[in-house]
């Protein structure tokens, strides 16, 4: 095919330039992973995954797998060429002279890993013991790039130490409560402290010059102090989001569709305060349309809020989880077409379809959204 001999290139600026090149995550081997301290502040308290851990049931595997075959075909039929990381075994114990975990996590959010900004692939930090190794699912892929492109920049940064000085204690109960929570993480009492540098790249949203990051359980402010200080060209800008009791990845909570546009989950407002450089510049926040579901699917991590996790493929398609209607109507209306995607039975292994894909190449070039400062 025309797609598997285009030329590699890395380069990605923003989150809706027209997408020529993406990497959609595999859910081969994926576990449950053991309890953990990060982990655990992040299990709902509620959830049917509490108690377990191990490989997941082989019949969601096989179904996860189907799906995001389909979803990899639907973006190849778009011209948009697709590569997928190669899985470990999971299910093993990992170790560093600081920690043990029990087994891994799997590779099927490639988004919570890879940073692409401009013609850099960062992988980030991770927080979780579990997701320490999870790079080594996309080294193949990015060797790849690196010698196929002679101006990709790979970087990795600072693995961290993951001691039990990077958790709070306060979080290691199973029976702190919704309200306490959301207390505390409206406070920014997060479970990660700021023992050291640690981020997710789904925390971080790119907006050409500037990038929003969410500070919450997954990236600590040592970790946007570092991605400030590594992307000196940039202007890195922290965000909360009040009313998320588990506030790891910024792509269910706030999510732009253009210039001028984001769509931002009603339950988790950005403060007034942080809207300034919006407000000024001329973008508009929408509340984003509401979840179809009242619960997730069963042994998953995210909220129903996965509804608003949606890819840009330009600045008028998108794509939208196929059982996901007030979402597709919302983004139809705006003007966008809405290609459907069916993923929810892919969700609990690690998200939607944002999450689930990670940018290798987008046309377009670094751009000043945000003259006004
Ligand atoms: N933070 C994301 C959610 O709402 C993943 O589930």
């Amino acid at each position: 095919m025309d797609q598997l001999r285009q030329k590699t290139i890395v380069s990605s600026w923003n989150e809706w330039d027209p997408l020529k090149h993406v990497i959609v995550g595999t859910a081969d081997g994926a576990c449950i992973p053991a309890p953990e301290p990060a982990l655990d502040a992040k299990v709902p308290e509620d959830s049917d995954m509490r108690g377990q851990f191990g490989p997941r049931p082989k019949e969601m595997v096989d179904k996860a797998n189907e799906l995001l075959d389909q979803f990899a075909s639907q973006l190849e039929g778009r011209g948009i060429r697709v590569d997928r990381p190669t899985p470990m075994e999971f299910n093993q114990k990992t170790s560093t002279p600081d920690w043990q975990a029990e087994t891994m996590f799997g590779c099927m959010p490639p988004r919570d890993v890879l940073l692409t900004v401009g013609k850099e692939i960062l992988e980030a930090t991770m927080s979780y013991r579990c997701r320490w190794f999870e790079y080594l699912c996309y080294r193949p892929l990015l060797q790849k790039y690196y010698d196929e492109d002679s101006e990709m920049r790979h970087e990795a940064a600072p693995k961290p130490r993951l001691t039990d000085h990077d958790y709070r204690q306060d979080y290691l109960s199973d029976k702190i409560g919704v309200q306490k929570r959301l207390e505390w993480t409206a406070n920014k009492f997060f479970v990660t402290t700021e023992e050291e540098v640690l981020f997710d790249a789904a925390d971080v949203l790119r907006f050409g010059k500037d990038l929003v990051v969410q500070h919450g359980f997954t990236t600590n402010l040592k970790g946007i102090d570092w991605l400030a200080r590594h992307f000196p060209g940039h202007r890195v800008h922290t965000v909360n989001f009040p009313g998320d009791p588990y506030p790891i990845h910024i792509d269910a909570t706030f999510t732009p569709i253009k210039p001028g546009l984001i769509m931002n989950n009603p339950q988790r407002r950005l403060p007034e305060e942080q809207r300034e450089m919006f407000n000024k510049n001329g973008w508009e926040i929408i509340d984003s349309a509401q979840p179809a579901h009242n619960s997730p699917p069963p042994l998953c991590y995210s909220s129903v809020w996965l509804s608003m996790n949606v890819l840009v493929l330009d600045t008028k398609t998108v794509c939208v989880e196929k059982s996901e209607v007030y979402q597709a109507e919302q983004l139809d209306k705006l003007g966008m077409e809405v290609v459907e995607v069916d993923l929810r039975d892919a969700y609990a292994f690690g998200g939607g379809l944002h999450c689930c894909t990670a940018d290798v190449y987008r046309e377009g070039t670094c751009e000043d959204y945000f003259p006004i400062q």
